[in-house]
């Protein structure tokens, strides 16, 4: 199949075509590309679909979750992401091989795009087995929602050098719970903010600052400006998430806004943003947390934390693209390019030997999200009444999964694996 339209690529808006191989690979892209059947793709924009580098699947989970692997990949595929990280903390949580075997059972029976499953790091003697078949590592270094054991710091060098040698990438929460300043009750999300402050985020990086040479570090959901910074400064990745980017806790204060780590005060905020619209902020992910609306009418210090993100994260930048806010070859980077080569995957960009995943958008069409329009089974969004542009179709693998912005697809969802890095050479 030959496509032709006009879109991204390499690093421009540009008429182009393209061919697709069976197996859903580009195969070649010019100006003109020869080949039967084709396909035009009219005056909709086309860029590459996004991948989602943290979400949490809740699969397996309670009968009553507000998600699974059906669920949230509909919501996925509606919101322009082609494939996404799902987060270890479960019912029960995947920190053992065959937890990640089962997982892989469960991507496989009912997911519509592709699924990374990490296990998470709760001690060393489990990594190597976890390392045959998990996608990648996450290790929590504060507790957050779930009952995941947060390592002791005396093991961390260790457990470090375990992921190294599996070769996989780790991915961090990075709290310092022994920078928490514990309160009675916090009742919104500034005290939550002084209960789990920045300071709190910049002292668990710290712990991360001489990691064994050719680990593969992500730190997630980083909250300032400085803690971007520093991950960078030591060679690991970061990525942001739209809650982060966009809400503040002087603005919000319910338990609906209340997330590890918190909301920061609006000039954090701003000065997050800047990072990450002059492109100094390598990834965007939405840590997509979906809790049901009865937990999150608990009172504030009982509700758990986390908000839905998946469907809504790339139409949200994509509106703001429209409006000269963010270039769009920072959140193209942002969202496909840089996931897909922090995990190795041959996606991300319109180019030959990558897969033909992509979108059709149209720019002239922003409208007001509304949780009741959005497939989301929480039933809730913290964006709401937010302006977005969301995909008119979604292409994976050159077949379409959203036609005219409804969800087609049907159980096309691979599991997949962090491409692992050889072991460094012997130093002879
Ligand atoms: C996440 C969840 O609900 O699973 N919650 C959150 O506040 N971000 C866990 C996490 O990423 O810390
Ligand atoms: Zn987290
Ligand atoms: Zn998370």
């Amino acid at each position: 199949m030959v496509f032709e339209g006009r879109g991204y690529w390499r690093g421009k808006i540009t008429d182009f075509e393209f061919g697709v191989d069976a197996e859903g690979i580009i195969t070649r892209v010019g100006k003109s590309v020869r080949g039967s059947p084709r396909k035009n793709l009219g005056d909709l924009l086309v860029l590459p679909s996004g991948i989602d580098l943290h979400a949490h699947f809740r699969d397996p989970g309670p009968t009553d979750s507000v998600e699974n692997f059906d669920s949230g990949t509909v919501s996925a595929a509606l919101g322009g992401i082609s494939a996404a990280v799902d987060m270890p903390n479960t019912v029960p949580p995947t920190t053992t091989a065959d937890r990640v075997v089962d997982k892989i059972a469960r991507i496989r029976a009912r997911a519509h795009i592709d699924i990374l499953p990490y296990a998470a790091l709760t001690g060393a003697s489990s990594v190597r087995r976890l390392g045959h078949v998990a996608a990648g590592f996450k290790l929590f270094l504060a507790p957050t929602t779930g009952d995941l054991k947060v390592p002791e710091t005396s093991e961390i060098p260790t457990l470090l050098e375990e992921v190294r040698a599996s070769g996989l990438p780790l991915h961090v929460h990075a709290e310092d719970p022994a920078k928490f300043n514990p309160r009675e009750s916090p009742t919104e999300t500034d005290a939550w903010d002084r209960l789990r402050p920045a300071a709190a985020e910049l002292a668990a990086i710290e712990r991360l600052s001489s990691p064994p040479p050719g680990l593969r570090i992500h730190i997630a959901h980083v909250t300032t400006a400085a803690a971007a910074d520093r991950a960078r400064e030591l060679g690991a990745g970061s990525e942001a998430t739209p809650h982060h980017l966009l809400l503040s806790s002087s603005v919000f204060g319910t338990a609906f806004q209340k997330v590890n780590p918190p909301l920061r005060a609006e000039s954090v905020r701003k000065e997050l943003w800047e990072r990450f619209r002059t492109g100094r902020i390598p990834m965007l992910a939405s840590d997509h947390a979906p809790h049901s609306i009865s937990l999150k009418e608990e009172p504030f210090a009982e509700a758990p934390s986390g908000v839905p993100g998946i469907e809504t994260m790339m139409p949200l930048m994509l509106e703001l693209v429209r409006r000269g806010d963010l270039p769009l070859q920072v959140l193209v980077r942002a969202i496909a390019r840089h996931p897909a080569l922090h995990l190795g995957l041959p996606r991300g960009a319109l180019e030959p030997g990558c897969e033909a995943n992509f979108l059709t958008l149209d720019f002239r069409a922003p409208r007001a999200l509304r949780a009741r329009n959005l497939s989301a089974r929480c039933g809730w969004t913290p964006f709401e009444g937010r302006s977005a542009i969301f995909p008119v179709d979604h292409y994976v693998r050159g077949n379409r999964i959203v036609e005219d912005g409804e969800f087609v697809g049907s159980g096309h969802g691979r599991a997949l694996r962090a491409t692992p890095l050889p072991p460094p050479l012997p130093k002879s």
